[in-house]
């Protein structure tokens, strides 16, 4: 029998990287795909099927389509979308195009190979799509506006998507890691820099404190798990007869949602303020 076969997104490093090797040990065939041109031989030297998908970038996203239907013979068992960025920034220092483009890469693209996959699912009558939100997808915290408002509309268009998938054959599930090992971190310093304007904003002293949040070294972050936590979840999305709605991946994450549901909003607010301020004291 053809092994079993997944497309993954954002597979340059962290979690992407970490389950296209875990997925291939158990004997996946993983099509493991990553942005830059560059980060393909690295992983072809590792015996991953490597290509390039540019989530902002729709000629990327079908010829990545296309060559991976080519090599399978039509057929994909699982898509894991995993790319994403995070644009830090307070909302009201976002501009439009800022904002737009975290869009691009955590919801449109992810929508557009998703759309392209479901039909090649609905031929076969089976299929897993499982999607990397966010702990930053159940609840909001300062600074991260943008990425929290991608991760939401992720939640939102899969929720729905799998109400409307039911009786396909085909599983939607979202895990919700809170934090993990990984390039986020320094991805997402990257863009901080190159987007927000420090020098004009009412938040510049905050700034300067999550400048030096985001610069240090080692897990920042308390109850921070390696990128493995996430292949466990996934393991199971991909793999059991059924798969459930939700994955919950490190401590913070099942303790906000457990608070969203207990908490008042007012009182949710104090939690996160806390928390916002003890990590950018
Ligand atoms: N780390 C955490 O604490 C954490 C917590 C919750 C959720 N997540 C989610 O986990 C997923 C993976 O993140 P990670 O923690 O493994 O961070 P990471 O090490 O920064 O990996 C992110 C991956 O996404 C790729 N990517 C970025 N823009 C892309 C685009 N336009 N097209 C295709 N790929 C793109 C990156 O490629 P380049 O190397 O080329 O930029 C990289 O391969 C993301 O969805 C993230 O939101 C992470």
């Amino acid at each position: 029998m053809a092994p079993r076969s997944i497309l993954i997104t954002g597979c340059s490093s962290g979690i992407g990287l970490t389950c296209a090797e875990g997925l291939a040990r158990r004997g996946w065939r993983v099509f493991a795909t990553v942005r830059k041109a560059e980060d393909v031989a690295p992983l072809a030297a590792q015996g991953l099927e490597a290509l390039v998908l540019d989530l902002r970038d729709p000629n990327s996203i079908s010829q990545a389509v296309q060559t991976v239907l080519e090599r399978t013979g039509g057929t994909l068992d699982a898509l894991f979308n995993n790319g994403a960025y995070g644009q830090p920034g307070a909302v009201e220092d976002l501009t439009r195009e800022v904002l737009r483009e975290q869009f691009e890469t955590n919801l449109f693209g992810t929508h557009e190979l998703t759309c392209q996959v479901i039909p090649v699912m609905r031929r076969q009558g089976h299929g897993r799509i499982v999607q990397n939100s966010s702990l930053l997808g159940l609840v909001g915290l300062p600074y991260r506006g943008a990425y929290v408002a991608s991760k939401y509309a992720l939640e939102g268009l899969t929720d729905t998507l799998r109400l409307e998938l039911t009786g396909s054959g085909i599983e939607v599930a979202l895990i919700e890691p809170g934090p993990i090992t990984s390039r986020f971190r320094a991805n997402a310093m990257a863009m901080f820099r190159q987007h927000i304007e420090v020098a004009n904003s009412p938040h510049r002293e905050v700034y300067q404190r999550v400048q030096a949040r985001l610069e240090k070294l080692g897990p920042a972050a308390p109850f921070t798990l390696p990128p493995e936590a996430v292949l466990t979840k996934l393991i199971h999305a991909l793999e059991s007869r059924r798969p459930q709605a939700r994955y919950y991946v490190t401590f913070p994450t099942y303790l906000f949602a457990t608070l969203r549901r207990l908490l008042t909003h007012r009182m949710l607010d104090g939690v996160l303020l806390r928390v916002s301020r003890g990590e950018n004291r």
